[in-house]
């Protein structure tokens, strides 16, 4: 059966796929994406950030995003939004205008207010926060920690459950998947956060990998953050490899992928699975590493891998 149908019947709440507004045109591609006994969620990779719904100040537009919630809702799939505050693709009216502590908190509520509060109804998720630290632990010291320090974490999120009560509220980051530096960070701020009475119901672990190089522990990473009384989810699993492909690599992919999916199934609190895209041909991956690639479980013409297999085999676990 197919990987949300096999996912509901073991349990989990959605096995999606990231997608974007470009790729709507191509036919072939929305046929896969709006089968959802394939993916029961979707996440838009881009038309929900800042640079897309307030690209200057008090200028909302939502057309992109909304292209993606209507996609939903006529699939009958879930809804992840992604994101409220983000260090990239931020407009340079937020990160260069001097705002002062509270210029700049009045700035985030009302773009998190806004933006969760249009999509009020429609979102099973928000990724209320994206990748707040740097690897080796520390904060990054964007435009957001650099003028308000941490708090500006619980105000997004005091924002967000304001606007939207009902949606899950997440905090999303990478290279938090097994133990590390970064990982601790995250788990004590989950920790601070929740003692402080802060509205947060998730960590998105977002599993951007490298085939042959997962790290250990994942189940027991899954658990630390689930012991803290929030749920789990791998947001945007993909696992890049070096080109040219090779059956060895495509091999080894489909073992991490069972891997990684395996581990969800093993954590209750972990909700479901999402990956960065479904196929190598709208993967973010060669743009941004050059000579690296096919991370996806379908390929460039949207036939399914050895991934794939890997997938259902994690499902099946
Ligand atoms: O919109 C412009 C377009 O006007 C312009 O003509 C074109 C030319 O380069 O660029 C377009 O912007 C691109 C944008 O995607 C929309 O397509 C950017 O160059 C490109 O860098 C951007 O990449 C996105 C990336 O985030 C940027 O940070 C990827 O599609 C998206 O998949 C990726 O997603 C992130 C998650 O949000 C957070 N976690 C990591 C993940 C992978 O990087």
């Amino acid at each position: 059966s197919n990987l949300h149908a096999l996912a509901k019947s073991k349990g989990k709440l959605y096995f999606g796929s990231a997608t974007d507004n470009p790729e709507f045109t191509d036919a072939a591609y929305m046929a896969i994406l709006s089968d959802n006994t394939m993916f029961g969620q979707i996440t838009p990779g881009n038309s929900m950030k800042w640079d897309a719904t307030e690209p200057s100040q008090g200028q909302f537009t939502f057309s992109g995003g909304d292209a993606v919630a209507n996609l939903a809702k006529t699939n009958g799939q879930l809804l992840r939004g992604h994101n409220c505050v983000w260090y990239s693709q931020l407009p340079s009216w937020v990160s260069n205008s001097g705002f002062s502590a509270a210029e700049l908190t009045s700035v985030i509520q009302n773009h998190c207010s806004t933006v969760v509060g249009h999509y009020k109804g429609q979102v099973y998720s928000w990724d209320v926060v994206n990748e707040p630290f740097n690897d080796d632990g520390t904060w990054r010291t964007d435009v957001f920690y650099n003028t308000l320090g941490t708090s500006y974490v619980s105000i997004a999120l005091q924002a967000a459950r304001a606007a939207d009560p009902n949606a899950k509220l997440y905090i999303n980051d990478y290279n938090i998947e097994g133990p590390s530096a970064k990982t601790t960070s995250m788990l004590n701020l989950v920790q601070t956060l929740k003692s402080q009475g802060v509205p947060l119901d998730g960590i998105g672990l977002q599993g951007h990998f490298i085939v042959g190089e997962l790290p250990g522990n994942l189940q027991q990473t899954l658990e630390q953050f689930t012991a803290l009384g929030v749920e789990v989810a791998y947001t945007e699993l993909d696992i890049r490899m070096t080109l040219p492909a090779t059956q060895a690599l495509l091999t080894q992919q489909q073992k991490d992928y069972d891997t990684v999916v395996s581990a969800c199934m093993a954590v209750e609190g972990c909700v479901g699975v999402t990956i960065w895209d479904y196929t190598d041909k709208y993967s973010w991956v060669p743009q941004t590493f050059p000579g690296q690639g096919e991370a996806c479980p379908w390929d460039q013409n949207l036939a399914k891998k050895p991934a794939y297999d890997g997938i259902v085999s994690g499902l099946n676990s």
